[in-house]
């Protein structure tokens, strides 16, 4: 039977191989928006996007146009500045819902209770929102998984910090330490798991209409992948739904307590992993630290037609 996904996201170039990834496989029941990558309405504009190319009626919800508690700054340098590469693509006919994504995300999974796989890919601010209004939300998930942190601190933001968790670290820590399991795909496990750009180029090639749209909005951050000599071109949110895909694709994962630093003039927005079991806090996090590298690249060539 398909999995059924909830997918709360910010695309974002890398959040839109995940959600291509997602409908090759997977039922979407909603996609719920954050700000993050870029601003709200980029983000919006581009799940819906992504819903018309695919031609799903999946509904879109927008949620919070900013963290929080602090304003943060976007991530428009490698994305840009519409999120998808500013390739001047068409507007979407579809419109997003007028539910805030908050209470959809509360709502759905009352009306689903134990059916939906909840993905977060974005900032956990929706996520945290919907889990401060409803405190039961994780009783009515079967799964949580979430792409954020850098488990031994080399974060992608600022030295400790990862984008998803750094853009908004009160969310981050309740989600954190409010939801008793979830399972963790970090930014040191997706440097772990960069693709050739030859190869991943290939399939843009050789690849059906997705591969067209991956072509044209990935173009500014495969230049960007290149200037920054990074391990091929590497795809976090890809890389977090293959594991939500394909489970047993995980090759090393460890059962660890994670909390989000809040202050720290060096640190705020770092997650702190306690790999020595120092504090005596039951474990909250399945951290993900390698997959099946060969399954994860058959995930994305099939989710480009390739
Ligand atoms: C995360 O930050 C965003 O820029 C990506 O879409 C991904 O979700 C990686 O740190
Ligand atoms: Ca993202």
């Amino acid at each position: 039977m398909k999995q059924v996904l909830l997918i709360d996201t910010d695309p974002g170039v890398d959040d839109a191989l995940a959600l291509l990834m997602a409908y090759a496989q997977a039922d979407v029941a909603a996609l719920t928006i954050a700000a993050g990558n870029v601003g709200l309405g980029h983000t919006v504009t581009n799940a819906l996007r992504l819903t018309e190319l695919v031609a799903a009626d999946t509904p879109v919800f927008s949620g919070c146009a900013e963290p929080l508690v602090l304003p943060a700054a976007d991530a428009a340098f490698v994305h840009g500045a519409d999120g998808f590469g500013d390739a001047g693509l068409p507007l979407p006919q579809r419109r997003a819902e007028t539910e805030h994504a908050a209470l959809a995300l509360i709502r759905l999974t009352q009306e689903r209770p134990g059916q939906l796989t909840l993905v977060a890919l974005g900032p956990l601010t929706n996520l945290a929102l919907a889990l401060r209004l409803d405190p039961g939300l994780p009783q009515r998930v079967a799964r949580l998984v979430i792409m954020g942190g850098a488990v031994t601190g080399r974060g992608n933001t600022s030295v400790p910090a990862e984008f998803n968790v750094g853009f908004d670290p009160e969310a981050a820590h309740i989600v954190f330490s409010g939801w008793p399991q979830f399972e963790l795909i970090d930014w040191e496990a997706t440097m772990r798991h960069g693709i050739a750009l030859e190869r991943f180029e290939g399939w843009l090639a050789a690849g059906d209409a997705r591969a067209r749209l991956y072509d044209a909005i990935s173009h500014k951050i495969r230049g960007f992948m290149r200037e920054r000599k990074r391990p091929g071109i590497v795809l976090a949110d890809a890389l977090a739904m293959a594991v939500v895909l394909d489970p047993d694709c995980v090759r090393r994962a460890e059962h660890r307590h994670v909390a989000v630093e809040l202050g720290g003039q060096l640190t705020r927005g770092a997650t702190v992993v306690d790999w020595d079991g120092r504090s005596g806090k039951a474990a909250n996090a399945r951290i993900v630290l390698d997959v099946d590298q060969s399954r994860f690249e058959a995930m994305i060539a099939a989710a480009l037609g390739a």
